[in-house]
């Protein structure tokens, strides 16, 4: 079979590398891929937007699964496309995926359909957003609508920093038509928890529960970024919990999506947070997230391709889905300066060292130059290891980022350990 896998993070690296382990495949084609990927795949110079060209690259060449990796084509409509010319393609339609795309159509979704969530108001007028701001309590919680990679939302200890907020969306447009519209959400606290289920419009399966790092720095401090590591699975996830998430979350909003007719197969993300109310809804994603990705495929024990292509034919019930026992940490390494401006094309050192400590290296932001790697993005590698227990995981795969190296890379040193402490 021939696979096409579009997206180029260390998120589309761990799906590559997964599906690779098929015997069932035989090519994969990676839009528009990274010098990682370029080791398991063939690299197809098309942008991930560009759906008429990567509908007709998928007919040429005969692919008979696509897999979508970011948010942005699927919110474009990409699986209508597809669908509408009879190809194969693991992703919801362009309805499905204003569940990521739309911050207020997701919270009317789940008002709709009774998901715990936190309380909330929408705003199209930058005026009423100003007093819905002057007549609450701090803190405020302000969220663009549309999609700002992962950097449209504000936690905002003071009504200063909220008014600021929605000044910036909602009349300097930094987030252009995404940030028109805003959301204000009731503060949640707590642990928060990342819930990955494959759904094929009838049936759903999960994979293990992880947990992101999504500020730059130690101790969470630092702005927010498209995440610094992540661990699964989540030792203080206990059964009585994942039932309660299950029966109040999960299969609700499953429910929602068939009662809504979105039509598809993919991944819903549940974005958790764990209050002391009991859990509730943060965001939907409509993806696999990064790098949950690249800690939940290590421990997956089936056949990535024939679960994603039996889904998109609606028949999840066919194939073998199990995770394994064991714990899996994913540390990344960024370029100094990210999650804001960062210098490119420094060369990187140690990958050879760190593979040989048996980690898996997760390629994001790398190309290469000369015949060396060099860091090519603000996420640049995703150091992963698998042990029998967390602490192990963690401890082989810091072992592993240590060995690597480039000018002004950084990662945070203190991924999982909340957990380990808990
Ligand atoms: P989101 O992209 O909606 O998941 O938000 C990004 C991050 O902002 C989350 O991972 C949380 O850490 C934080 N956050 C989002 N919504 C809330 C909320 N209602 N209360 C507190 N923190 C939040
Ligand atoms: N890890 C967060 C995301 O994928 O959105």
């Amino acid at each position: 079979m021939k696979v096409l896998v579009l997206g180029s993070g260390g998120r589309e690296h761990a799906l590559v590398w997964k599906i690779a382990q098929s015997d069932k495949v035989g090519k994969i084609y990676a839009a528009p891929g990274n010098a990682g990927i370029a080791e398991l795949a063939e690299r197809v110079d098309i942008d991930v937007n560009d759906k008429k060209k990567l509908l007709e690259f998928a007919i040429a060449k005969g692919v008979d699964l696509t897999v979508v990796g970011p948010e942005a084509p699927l919110v474009s409509g990409i699986v209508d496309l597809f669908a509408d010319n009879g190809r194969r393609i693991f992703g919801f339609d362009g309805r499905g995926a204003l569940l990521e795309g739309s911050k207020v159509w997701a919270k009317e979704f789940m008002r709709k359909y009774r998901i715990p969530t936190g309380g909330f108001a929408a705003f199209n007028d930058h005026c009423a957003a100003q007093r819905s701001i002057e007549e609450g309590t701090p803190p405020f919680v302000i969220k663009a609508d549309g999609l700002a990679a992962g950097k449209g939302v504000f936690v905002c200890e003071t009504r200063e920093q909220a008014r600021n907020a929605a000044e910036r969306m909602m009349k300097a447009g930094e987030f252009g038509e995404a940030g028109k519209r805003v959301v204000i959400e009731e503060y949640l606290e707590g642990p928060e928890l990342s819930i990955l289920a494959v759904f094929d419009g009838k049936d759903y399966r999960l994979f293990a529960a992880s947990q992101d790092h999504k500020r730059a720095f130690d101790g969470d401090t630092g702005p927010n970024t498209g995440g610094m590591g992540a661990y699964s699975p989540v030792p203080w996830l206990d059964h009585a919990l994942s039932e309660k998430i299950r029966i109040e979350i999960i299969e609700p909003t499953l429910n929602g999506i068939q009662a809504e007719k979105i039509s598809g197969a993919g991944v819903i993300y549940f974005g958790l947070m764990i209050t002391g109310e009991g859990p509730k809804v943060l965001e939907y994603n409509c993806r696999f997230g990064d790098p949950e990705t690249q800690v939940i495929l290590p421990l997956f024990k089936g056949d990535l391709f024939e679960v994603l292509y039996e889904a998109t034919g609606s028949n999840l019930e066919s194939v073998d889905f199990e995770n394994s026992a064991d714990s899996c940490a994913c540390v990344v390494i960024a370029s100094g300066g990210y999650p804001g401006p960062y210098r490119k094309g420094h060369r990187i050192s140690g990958l050879e060292e760190a593979d040989d400590t048996g980690c898996i290296l997760f390629h994001a932001g790398t190309a290469i130059r000369d015949g060396e790697f060099v860091n090519d993005g603000g996420r640049v590698l995703c150091v992963t290891a698998v042990a029998r227990n967390l602490n192990d995981a963690l401890e082989k795969a810091y072992r592993g980022a240590g060995m690597i190296s480039f000018q002004d890379c950084f990662y945070r040193r203190d991924i999982g350990r909340r957990a380990l402490e808990s």
